[in-house]
């Protein structure tokens, strides 16, 4: 049996047959004609830049391409907050809502208007400098999804200070690490954020960081909650107490004028154990990028009212809540708290009462609905949505055909966008107007991007074949590095292939040039020689008609290799029995072959996962290794391991009797 498993490329197995095309009447509208795939790399991009972007002074090249690094739009002058916000309020649209905000606690709700946040920002940026944030100064924000967010990174866009958001759920450790690393002088929070209805101390945790993160100087807190905080002397100030007397008038804080490659931010993500890398954003290709990614994919129009429904602490809230959407003057919605507080139809509500024609959000909620049932979507009248989008995880096709249905009304394009902290913008996706769609996966390569499927040798295997996604050439919203170490970046994506980006997910193109994506390459499973991708096992698990939620990785196995396990969450909290595991074998035995059907089934009412969502395989291998458990810091509920690792030793003590 051949043993090395890294010759081999990924197996398919599964075959998704679906297809839909986009409906003729959202075609005729669409913003994105099919023209859109015919011009050069550079011609379109120069074009995009110019029409979206306001210059103070324009480009004169647009790319400089020396791997592994870029720059775009050389020689022009631009801010981001201009773009973002002043821009609009010049050109009338001062009256055009920016944000609806709506809190956790029901009817706490804000309407921000483009000229209310030109105020906001201008306020801000006031009190950060009268603080002594200048251009250069490096600021952490540690913030929920609080109005004052957005407002503060524009503030520091605008006054030319690279900021890095830490997301409001990491601990005290991860925030100082991550100043330490970017030496923030200056941080930015708020007293406490809530969450289900109890209260995160966010200002709690900013002093446990502060003290094992020396450069950070002063710390800025905004009042959420209204709850005791304590406050250092000398060190800590409400915004409140500076906001009083800061001007709120464009002309008393200008923005600065900013290199087309000056730093915009850093966004750390973590590897698998490792220490976070800090991914570096530029300004005018970042800007650029996520604007027009936006308008085309997202069909946006002068009235859409658009929801992304992630939390802005990741990437996707700062390109598709913040940059992309504002660049574009678009009208946004921004919500606080879970999507169950105080009832598991709260999401349907606020689509109902803001007439949202775009949602934006991830296959993990989707599932999640899906668990809890469609009876809460059918409360409200979602007849508003034009268009529905999903990021952060291969989609399991049926997840994809319940969102259609249950919350599209069986008639929105559903657009499966993949992308990557890295590469800042959606890269591979469908034009809603354009694209016939297919459940699981995210189609085309966008305008000008260039992915490929490489073996382990570097050779582009052949359509219905699965490997290494790559991108052979460079984006505008790519990453300028990991910040202040090189060698990293060279080593984490420039050195399995010569020139070329390793992405780290597996993928396939099939017979029509679509892309299907495998999963992270580290999750990859080897069962008697065939690299099995997990997306596939838990798809056809989620194929059955009992089935939510699915997880698979593999254990080793000494016949075959590796054999699967699989992690089962049933519908409507059924807690599984021996005869349902030995249903759902027979399912995935039929659904995709022999092969890939699981040797042990765990039913669980949870899955463990990342804080923004994601399945986390790597302590599922180590619960079914039964190991000790590899670092659990980015787990958002440590406790669904214990009782997973419970029920799997229960499981195989079964098997022993
Ligand atoms: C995965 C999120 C399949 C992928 C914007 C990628 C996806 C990682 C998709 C980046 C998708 C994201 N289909 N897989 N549509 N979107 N991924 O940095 O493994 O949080 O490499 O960025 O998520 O996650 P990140």
């Amino acid at each position: 049996m051949a043993t090395d498993v890294t010759a081999q490329n990924i197996d398919t197995l599964f075959l998704e047959q679906r297809r839909y095309p986009p409906p003729p009447d959202f075609a005729s509208q669409a913003n994105a004609k099919p023209e859109i795939y015919n011009q050069s790399l550079e011609d379109f991009w120069a074009g995009e830049a110019r029409n979206r972007i306001s210059w103070y002074q324009p480009f004169d090249k647009v790319l400089e391409w020396e791997p592994p690094y870029a720059k775009w739009f050389i020689g022009g002058k631009l801010n981001v907050a201009y773009n973002c916000v002043d821009r609009h309020v010049e050109q009338g649209h001062g009256s055009k809502v920016a944000f609806h905000w709506e809190g956790e606690p029901e009817n706490d709700t804000r309407t921000i208007t483009f000229a209310d946040l030109q105020a906001d920002v201008v306020r801000f940026a006031n009190v950060l400098k009268k603080m002594g944030v200048k251009r250069d100064t490096h600021v952490g924000i540690y913030m929920g999804m609080v109005p004052e967010l957005p407002t503060a990174m524009l503030a520091c866009a605008r006054i030319g200070a690279p900021f890095t958001v830490v997301f409001g759920g990491f601990s005290a450790d991860s925030l100082s690490g991550r100043m330490n690393d970017m030496e923030c002088e200056f941080l930015i929070t708020q007293d406490e954020g809530w969450r289900r209805g109890s209260r995160v101390p966010l200002k709690a945790n900013c002093d446990a960081a502060m003290d094992k993160s020396p450069t950070v100087k002063q710390c800025l807190v905004v009042r959420r909650t209204g709850g005791d905080v304590a406050m250092k002397e000398g060190r800590d100030v409400w915004y409140h107490d500076l906001a009083q007397d800061a001007s709120t008038d464009p002309g008393s804080c200008p923005c600065e004028e900013m290199d087309a490659e000056s730093l915009l931010y850093l966004l750390y993500t973590s590897g698998t154990t490792a220490k976070p890398k800090g991914i570096v954003h530029t300004t005018a290709g970042y800007l650029t990028g996520v604007a027009t990614t936006h308008h085309y994919i997202f069909d946006i129009k002068p009235d859409s009212v658009y929801w992304c429904a992630a939390d802005i602490g990741w990437v996707t809230g700062h390109s598709y809540i913040v940059f992309g959407p504002l660049c574009n003057g678009t009208t946004g919605v921004m919500y606080e708290g879970t999507p169950d507080y105080p009832d598991k139809d709260r999401w349907w509500g606020i689509i109902e009462r803001y007439k949202v024609d775009v949602l934006y959000t991830a296959p993990t909620a989707i599932r999640t609905h899906m668990k809890w049932g469609p009876e809460y979507a059918q409360k409200h009248d979602l007849s508003s949505l034009r268009l529905l989008g999903t990021v952060g995880e291969p989609i399991n096709p049926e997840a994809w055909v319940w969102y259609r249905d249950n919350i599209g009304g069986g008639r929105t394009p559903v657009v499966d966008t993949w992308w990557q902290t890295e590469t800042g913008m959606i890269l591979i996706t469908p034009l809603p107007g354009i694209t016939t769609l297919k459940p699981g996966s995210a189609t085309r390569p966008f305008p000008g991007v260039d992915p490929a499927v490489y073996d382990e040798a570097g050779n582009e295997v052949g359509p219905g074949q699965g490997g290494y996604l790559v991108l052979r050439k460079p984006w505008p919203a790519m990453l300028r590095g990991i910040y202040g170490d090189h060698e990293r970046y060279v080593q984490t994506y420039w050195s399995k292939y010569k020139d070329v980006y390793f992405v780290g997910d597996g993928a396939r193109i099939d017979e029509d040039g679509d892309f299907w994506l495998l999963g992270r390459v580290d999750d990859v499973m080897n069962v008697s020689a065939h690299r099995i991708s997990t997306i596939e096992v838990e798809s056809a698990l989620v194929d059955h008609p009992k089935v939510a939620e699915a997880a698979v990785c593999g254990r080793s196995d000494p016949q075959t290799g590796q054999a699967i396990v699989a992690f089962v969450t049933l519908k409507g909290g059924d807690p599984g029995s021996p005869e349902m595991a030995k249903e759902l074998r027979n399912h995935v035995g039929t659904r995709i072959g022999k092969i890939a059907s699981p040797a042990n089934i765990v039913f669980t009412p949870e899955l463990p996962k990342t804080r923004s969502g994601k399945i986390m395989r790597r302590l599922l291998r180590d619960v079914a290794e039964n190991r000790p458990l590899g670092d659990t810091t980015t787990l958002a509920d440590a406790t669904v391991v214990d009782e997973i690792s419970r029920r799997a030793k229960e499981d195989a003590g079964k098997d022993e009797a």
